[in-house]
């Protein structure tokens, strides 16, 4: 691949991304970009690219701009952006619940992907959602999601209502890992097992169960059985856990979420 990438938006998501796609096709040249210039500096030393101080530097030639503000800030960006994005270029849009329609109309742009990322990228381990719109031919198609690939399991999607929806699941899903994760290290703290040990062990469990899970044939359903004895320890917790509604409270904080991201496009 010999294209050149413009990163807007230095943040968490697009170093992960920007970093892996680098170690897999180390010939494509990237230029980012920051307001602050700081981080676009940090990510183009990462990845051996060019950080520019003002959009209208960044060479014409460039073919894809990955669009990785937050969705507050694109306002902004697209207020300078508009004058300077090459009339062919595709705009790839990580950012959560921004629609297609409203990035063609804010950049005046036709070729559109929006792809629905998460962290564990940083280490090739992320999820990706794609959903590409009616001007993306299959080359395109092609490319982006083999650099999406580089980072990420990827997985395509026809209706763009089908990124919103994912959304909340594998876009913020690895944050309900870490807030579980979170309060078991927390717990076993307050039993007076040392903090270190008890991040260690914990980390070690969820890495076991998730490895367990992606490798066995079997459905998380028949995994946590077999780790329920009846009347046992865990079929104590669960019994707690299931009285006091997780799966309420879970389903509920991710409607809220796929809410927040519908005022996102507003
Ligand atoms: N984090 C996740 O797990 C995740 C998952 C899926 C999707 N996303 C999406 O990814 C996007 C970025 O999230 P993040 O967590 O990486 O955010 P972040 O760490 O806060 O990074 C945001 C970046 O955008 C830059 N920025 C601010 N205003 C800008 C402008 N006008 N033009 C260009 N760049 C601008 C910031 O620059 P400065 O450094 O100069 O402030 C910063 O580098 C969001 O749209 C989010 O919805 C995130």
């Amino acid at each position: 691949m010999q294209d050149s990438i413009a990163i807007l938006g230095c943040g968490n998501m697009a170093t992960a991304l920007a970093v892996q796609m680098h170690a897999k096709y180390p010939q494509v040249t990237f230029h980012t970009f920051t307001p602050t210039f700081t981080k676009a500096q940090q990510l183009a030393q990462k990845v051996e690219g060019n950080a520019w101080k003002n959009l209208k530097d960044i060479p014409p030639s460039t073919s894809i701009y990955l669009i990785a503000c937050k969705p507050q800030q694109f306002d902004d960006l697209a207020k300078n952006l508009i004058d300077v994005l090459p009339n062919d270029a595709t705009v790839v849009s990580i950012m959560a619940g921004v629609k297609v329609d409203s990035i063609c109309r804010k950049l005046k742009t036709k070729r559109v992907i929006r792809v629905m990322p998460n962290t564990p990228a940083q280490i090739g381990l992320g999820v990706a959602a794609i959903y590409f719109n009616n001007a993306i031919t299959s080359n395109l198609k092609q490319k982006v999601s083999s650099l999406f690939a580089a980072t990420s399991s990827v997985f395509t999607f026809d209706k763009e209502e089908q990124i919103d929806v994912i959304t909340p699941f594998s876009g913020s899903g690895p944050a309900y890992i870490f807030e579980v994760a979170r309060i078991l290290i927390d717990k076993l703290t307050t039993l007076n097992v040392p903090p270190a040990q008890a991040q260690a062990m914990i980390k070690k469990t969820f890495l076991g169960a998730s490895k367990l899970m992606d490798m066995s044939d079997q459905s998380p359903v028949v995994l946590r059985d077999q780790v329920t004895s009846k009347k046992g320890v865990t079929a104590q917790a669960l019994e707690m856990l299931e009285k006091n509604n997780l799966e309420k409270i879970f389903g509920e904080a991710l409607d809220e979420a796929y809410k927040r991201s519908k005022e996102l496009n507003q």
